[in-house]
C-alpha cells in the first residue's frame, strides 16, 4: 500500500476536525446535511461560545451554564440559526437588538434565567413561531415584543410575576395555538383579554390567583381543546362562561373554592371535568353538579366538604333526599 495513504487520512482528519467541521470547545456538534447543531451544557462556561462555532449553525443550545450575556453580534456570527435554546444560565436582561440578524429563527426558549424586564422590540425582528419564556422573573410584558403580523403559535410566559393577562401583546397573536400562564399572579379574566385568539387550542392558567372570570372571557376562544384552571380562587363561574367551546375535551377546576356549580355551566360537549378539591357544599343548591356527574361518561372523584354529615362522601353516589331535594 502507498504511504502516502495514512498520511491523506490523517490531513484529511485534521480538516475534519479543525477545519470547517469546528466546534467550540465544551461544546459538541452534530453535522447534518441539513442542519448544524451545536449544544453547549457545561456548567463552567461563562462566556458566549464564538470560537469554532460553525457559521452555518441552524440550532444551538446553550444550557445549565454561567452565560451572564449574549450580543446581537454573538448571534449574528450564525445567521442561519433556526432554533436558540438557552435554559438555565443566568441572563438577566437582553439587548433589543438581540435577533437582528436571524432571518430563521423560530424557535427562543429562555426557561429558566433570570430575566427581569425586556426591552420593547426585544423579539420583533425574527420570524418565531415558539418563545417560552418560563420561569424567571418577568412582572410585564411589552405590547411591542413581536410584530404586528407575529405568527407565534406557542407563547409560554409561566413561572413569572405577572399580575394581569398581557391582553396588549395577545391582540396581535391571532395565530397562537398554545399560550401558557400558569405559576404567575394573575387576579381577573376580563372580557376582551383573550378575543384575538381565535386558533388558541390549549390554555394554561393553572397556579395564579384568579378569583374572577368575565362570563365571556373565552367566548372568541372556540378552538379550544384544553382549558387549565386548577389552583385559582374561584369561588363561581359565569353560567355562560364555557358556552360555544365546542372543541373542549379537557377542563381542569380542580383546588378552586367552588361551593355549587349554576345549572348550565358544563356544556353538554366537555367530555372531562376535574372537579376534585373544592369546598362542595351538598346541599340542594348542588342538585345541577350532582345530575351531571350522573350522566357523564368520565367524572372525576367529586366530594362534598359541607354539611358536616355530609363531609367526604362522594356526590354523586348521594340520594335525593341526603341532599335534601324533593322527590
Ligand atoms: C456548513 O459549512 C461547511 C463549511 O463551509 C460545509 O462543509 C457544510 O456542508 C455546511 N453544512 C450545511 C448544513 O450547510
Ligand atoms: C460565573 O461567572 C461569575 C462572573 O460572571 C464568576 O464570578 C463565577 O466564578 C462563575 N462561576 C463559575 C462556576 O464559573
Ligand atoms: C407570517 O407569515 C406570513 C405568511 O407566511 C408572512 O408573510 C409574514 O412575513 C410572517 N410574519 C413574520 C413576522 O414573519
Ligand atoms: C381550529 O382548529 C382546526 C383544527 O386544528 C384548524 O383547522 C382551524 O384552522 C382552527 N381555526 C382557527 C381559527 O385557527
Amino acid at each position: 500500500m502507498d504511504s502516502r495513504g495514512p498520511l491523506a487520512l490523517a490531513l484529511i482528519l485534521w480538516f475534519h476536525c479543525y477545519g470547517a467541521l469546528s466546534c467550540p470547545v465544551r461544546c459538541t456538534c452534530h453535522f447534518g446535511i441539513q442542519s448544524i447543531e451545536a449544544v453547549c451544557p457545561d456548567a463552567a462556561l461563562s462566556r458566549y461560545p464564538s470560537d469554532g462555532l460553525p457559521g452555518n449553525t441552524t440550532s444551538l443550545t446553550i444550557q445549565f451554564t454561567n452565560l451572564s450575556s449574549v450580543s446581537a453580534q454573538d448571534l449574528g456570527a450564525t445567521p442561519l440559526l433556526q432554533e436558540l435554546h438557552l435554559p438555565g444560565n443566568t441572563l438577566s436582561s437582553l439587548p433589543e437588538d438581540l435577533l437582528s440578524a436571524l432571518y430563521y429563527l423560530h424557535t427562543i426558549d429562555l426557561t429558566g434565567n433570570q430575566l427581569k424586564e425586556l426591552p420593547a422590540r426585544v423579539f420583533y425582528h425574527a420570524p418565531l413561531l415558539n418563545l417560552v419564556l418560563k420561569d424567571n422573573r418577568l412582572t410585564s410584558v411589552d405590547v411591542d415584543w413581536l410584530p404586528t403580523n407575529s405568527n407565534l403559535t406557542w407563547l409560554d410566559l409561566s413561572g413569572n410575576k405577572l399580575r394581569k393577562i398581557p391582553s396588549a401583546l395577545l391582540q396581535r397573536l391571532s395565530h397562537l395555538e398554545t399560550l401558557h400562564l400558569s405559576q404567575n399572579l394573575l387576579e381577573a379574566l376580563p372580557a376582551e383579554s383573550l378575543h384575538s385568539l381565535y386558533a388558541l387550542e390549549r390554555l394554561y392558567l393553572d397556579e395564579n390567583k384568579l378569583h374572577f372570570l368575565d362570563a365571556k372571557a373565552f367566548s372568541h376562544n372556540t378552538n379550544l381543546t384544553h382549558l387549565f384552571l386548577q389552583r385559582n380562587k374561584l369561588q363561581s363561574l359565569p353560567a355562560t362562561v364555557f358556552h360555544g367551546l365546542d372543541r373542549l375535551q379537557y377542563l381542569d377546576l380542580s383546588e378552586n373554592q367552588l361551593t355549587f356549580l349554576i345549572p348550565g355551566t358544563l356544556g353538554l360537549g366537555i367530555s372531562w371535568v376535574e372537579l376534585t378539591f373544592n369546598p362542595w357544599h351538598c346541599d340542594a343548591k348542588i342538585e345541577y353538579l350532582w345530575k351531571r356527574l350522573n350522566n357523564m361518561a368520565v367524572k372525576s372523584e367529586v366530594k362534598c366538604a359541607s354539611p358536616e354529615p355530609l363531609k367526604n362522601k362522594a356526590l354523586a353516589a348521594l340520594t335525593r333526599k341526603e341532599l335534601g331535594l324533593a322527590d
